[in-house]
C-alpha cells in the first residue's frame, strides 16, 4: 500500500509552466480545510505554495494566475503588496507575516507533480 504520506498526484505538463509567468492552481485539503494553492517556475525550476497570503489570510491573486510582479522575480500579494521569494516563500517585503506555506512539488520527464503530506491531501469529491 503506498504510504499516504508522500504520494505524489499529477499537476500538468512542464510546458504549462512559463519562468516568471502565470500560475498554475490546483485545490487541497490543507488540515482539514479546503484550500487554493499554486504552481510557478523561477530560474527554471517549479515551486508550490498554498494560496494564502501571511498578512491576512486570503488569497493573494487578484487575477487568477498572477502572482509575480512585472520583473517577474517576485510574488506578489494584489490585495496589500506583500512580497515573497518565489524559490523559498519567504516574506521580503510588505506586511506579510512569515513565509507562504510551501508544498513539494517535483518535475519529471515533462510532467510536474505536487506532493501530498501528513497535513496536505488531494480535495476528495
Ligand atoms: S492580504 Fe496580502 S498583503 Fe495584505
Amino acid at each position: 500500500m503506498a504510504d499516504e504520506a508522500s504520494r505524489r498526484i499529477a499537476l500538468c505538463a512542464s510546458t504549462d509552466l512559463a519562468d516568471g509567468g502565470l500560475a498554475v492552481a490546483f485545490d487541497v485539503c490543507w488540515r482539514g480545510e479546503v484550500l487554493r494553492a499554486f504552481a510557478v517556475r523561477h530560474q527554471g525550476q517549479v515551486h508550490a505554495y498554498l494560496n494564502r497570503c501571511t498578512h491576512v489570510q486570503m488569497e493573494m491573486d487578484y487575477r487568477e494566475g498572477h502572482f509575480f510582479d512585472d520583473s517577474g522575480c517576485w510574488l506578489v500579494c494584489a490585495t496589500h503588496g506583500a512580497v515573497f521569494a518565489p524559490d523559498t516563500g519567504a516574506c521580503v517585503g510588505g506586511p506579510g507575516r512569515g513565509p507562504l506555506t510551501k508544498i513539494d512539488i517535483t518535475e519529471e520527464a515533462g510532467q510536474v507533480y505536487w506532493h501530498t503530506a501528513p497535513t496536505l491531501q488531494p480535495v476528495e469529491f
